[in-house]
């Protein structure tokens, strides 16, 4: 403490704000947050007036370009989509080289960065048109990647999009279905994780869209940048949660599923053990998407002819930590992650690909981010400074005398 406010000192201006738990980065109109009293709204919008009545197509439109859609907009936002939803046939066979046991996120950031060397024509960032036609590739060409992604692991062929489905029709059945046996989509299925991708569409300037934005600041493409974003996404502590909760409820469940004994460990911060899926930097109050997200998985999960049991597990964990003043005091809530797995699971989705799914989510929220950054005549390129804390001059042994 004391040593590092010396240092500061010396060096005049620099402020060091680790995790930049206090330092804004940008100015921004897209996403508005008041974590006290658990408020999101997208560019202006309410989180649970979206969830309800619009459709994370309609969404992304909004988020990308401020505004809500006519229906001619919708329509031609839609359709453009749907025909730019085909891999190169050359990026498809990427797929060939990665080893079977490929973490799926780590082939989505190799393909989405792979975009750049198909489309050379449309990498100009200060070129409208060719942002428009990016920005439409990657909304189509990322849900097939996802399920390429996944049909790779699992060792089946994959399909080709069928542009005739809706938008997280043609995901679902080109993930779960086989060539030449039909395929019967979900409607329920389908209009639950539509509003998942709408409520993770964007989070102002978490971990991943900060990247994307500094990323871009270099002035990189928006395929780069994304693809940084995905990459930010793959770690534990960001897109991860949603897996840690789901391994959290399976180990309560081996361990006899003693729900009480749990939060004692938790309590007593045995072993670091954290309660999963609850706690957020900015939210301190309930996540107003979580609230969203429990109510699906209670339908989904209700529907089911034999009903998962983590479910009345994570119900029972919930109900205990909001009655319990260790929880109450440091005001942690269940985050958006608490449920989703369960649903994900109820979907047939392996762990793996749950942080795919949140950056299917957030590729609208990366996208509307870089353009609002490159548009911004104030942006500047991101160039943090630091705390420089290792030797003074010293003068260089030959290697012989080390
Ligand atoms: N379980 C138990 N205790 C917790 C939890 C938790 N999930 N979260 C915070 N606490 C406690 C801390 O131990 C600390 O207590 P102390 O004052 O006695 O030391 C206090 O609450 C404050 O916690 P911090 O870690 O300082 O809060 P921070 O804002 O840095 O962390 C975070 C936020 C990382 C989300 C944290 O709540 C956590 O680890 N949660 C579990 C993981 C998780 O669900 N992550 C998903 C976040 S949402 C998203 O990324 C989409």
């Amino acid at each position: 403490g004391l040593e590092i406010s010396k240092l500061l000192k010396e060096t005049g201006q620099v402020t060091l704000d680790t995790g930049f738990v206090n330092t804004a980065s940008c100015v921004s109109s897209i996403t508005y947050i008041d974590g006290d009293q658990g408020i999101l709204r997208y560019r202006g919008y309410p989180i649970e007036q979206l969830a309800e009545q619009s459709s994370f197509l309609e969404t992304s439109y909004l988020l990308i370009h401020g505004e809500l859609p006519t229906s001619q907009q919708l329509t031609e936002f839609t359709n453009r989509i749907q025909h730019h939803t085909l891999l190169h046939e050359e990026l498809r066979r990427f797929f060939d080289g990665f080893p079977r046991d490929a973490h799926p996120m780590a082939v989505l950031s190799s393909a989405v960065s792979a975009l750049s060397t198909f489309y050379q024509d449309s990498l100009n960032p200060f070129d409208d048109e060719q942002v428009e036609i990016s920005t439409i590739r990657l909304m189509a060409k990322v849900p097939t990647i996802a399920s390429y992604a996944y049909k790779k692991a699992i060792g089946q062929p994959m399909l080709y999009p069928d542009n005739s489905l809706g938008y997280v029709e043609n995901f679902l059945r080109m993930t779960f279905g086989v060539p030449a046996t039909p395929y019967e989509i979900d409607p329920v299925f389908v209009k639950v994780l539509d509003m998942l991708l709408l409520l993770h569409a964007d989070h102002e300037q978490n971990c991943s869209t900060s990247t994307v934005r500094l990323v871009g600041s270099s002035q990189a493409n928006l395929f780069a940048s994304v693809s940084a974003g995905v990459n930010a996404l793959f770690g534990p502590l960001h897109g991860g949660a949603n897996q840690a909760v789901l391994e959290m409820l399976q180990r309560i469940q081996s361990d006899g599923g003693d729900v009480n004994a749990f939060v004692r460990k938790v309590k007593n911060k045995e072993d670091g053990v954290r309660l999963m899926g609850f706690g957020h930097r900015v939210y301190k109050n309930y996540d107003p998407r979580a609230a969203l997200v429990k109510k699906a998985a209670q339908d989904v999960l209700g529907r089911m002819a034999k009903p998962d049991p983590l479910l009345d597990l994570a119900m029972q964990l919930e109900e205990i930590a909001l009655a319990d003043d260790f929880f109450v005091s440091r005001k942690l809530y269940p985050n958006v992650d608490f449920y989703t797995g369960l649903i994900y699971k109820a979907m047939g989705f392996p762990t793996t690909m749950f942080t795919v799914l949140f950056a299917l989510g957030r590729l609208p929220g990366w996208i509307a981010q870089w353009r609002e950054m490159i548009n911004d005549p104030d942006t500047k390129i991101g160039r943090p400074r630091q705390v420089y804390i290792g030797y003074g001059q010293r003068d260089y042994a030959p290697i012989a005398g080390r």
